[in-house]
């Protein structure tokens, strides 16, 4: 079955537009992951970003201490944070590409250009026995240097996906590149996750790439959640997830 990671970093977004720089506050983004755990989720997701806008250090403790599923920590290619990744020991790290100013996680990762780099982390993190996955878009080129160095996953960029869904031809041109990108990364020993701007409206579409492993969820799923509970919110996906078959 296709599995649902869900990401809390915006239960940490809505803690922090009140609570910044105060070491408690509500809501509690691992009172929202057991609550997804509890709903079936298989995996909660958590960036912890250089700038430290949402998700906090003591929260990836807390997240590693009480969850049962999988953590999946996404993080900068940055010293700080993989020294941190080393200490907490995540399930899986995804390895995404980080400038300050944006709002969401934007473009995919340039393995290419951060090849050595991005090798000696890959290697670090598997000697620690934590899995690597690199946030990539749909590249030829980036999905053959993420073979080359040796990552267990790639995530599918799917936020141009979500962005042009509106627009049948535009969405179309992007759904032929995640299904050509999820067949060279298959082809390579590369397990294939997707996520960003993935939502109830735009899930089945993407149903038509293969090979998907995991999802990664998040703005939609907390937006739901506001208005239904993280228990609905997580149940309704896992539903339409269920449809899934691997093309
Ligand atoms: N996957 C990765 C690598 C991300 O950076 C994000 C955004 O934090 C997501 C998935 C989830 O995206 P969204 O919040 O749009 O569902």
């Amino acid at each position: 079955m296709l599995k649902l990671g869900v990401n809390i970093d915006h239960v940490a977004t809505i803690r922090e537009a009140r609570y910044r720089g105060l070491g408690h506050g509500e809501p509690c983004p691992v009172a929202a992951a057991l609550a997804a755990e509890a709903a079936g989720a298989h995996g909660i997701t958590a960036h912890l970003r250089e700038d430290r806008r949402h998700i906090q250090d003591r929260d990836v403790w807390a997240l590693r201490e009480k969850i049962k599923t999988r953590l999946n920590l996404e993080m900068a290619n940055a010293p700080e944070i993989i020294s941190i990744a080393l200490k907490l020991k995540p399930d899986i790290v995804c390895i995404v590409p980080e400038r300050r100013l944006e709002v969401t996680t934007e473009g995919g990762l340039d393995v290419v250009a951060a090849e050595k780099s991005l090798a000696e982390t890959r290697k670090k993190m598997n000697d620690a026995g934590i899995e690597v996955s690199f946030f990539i878009a749909p590249d030829e080129d980036q999905i053959a240097a993420s073979a080359r160095v040796g990552a267990q996953f790639i995530e599918l960029h799917t936020g141009k996906f979500a962005e042009d869904f509106h627009d049948a031809a535009k969405r179309e041109k992007e759904l032929r590149r995640l299904v050509a990108g999820a067949r060279q990364a298959h082809v390579l020993g590369l397990k294939v996750n997707a996520g960003h701007g993935l939502n109830l409206e735009n899930l089945p579409a993407l149903f038509a790439v293969p090979h998907l492993v995991e999802l990664n969820v998040g703005h939609s799923l907390v937006s739901r959640a506001v208005l239904v509970g993280m228990d609905a919110a997580v149940r309704e996906m896992l539903a339409v997830m269920q449809t899934y078959r691997h093309p």
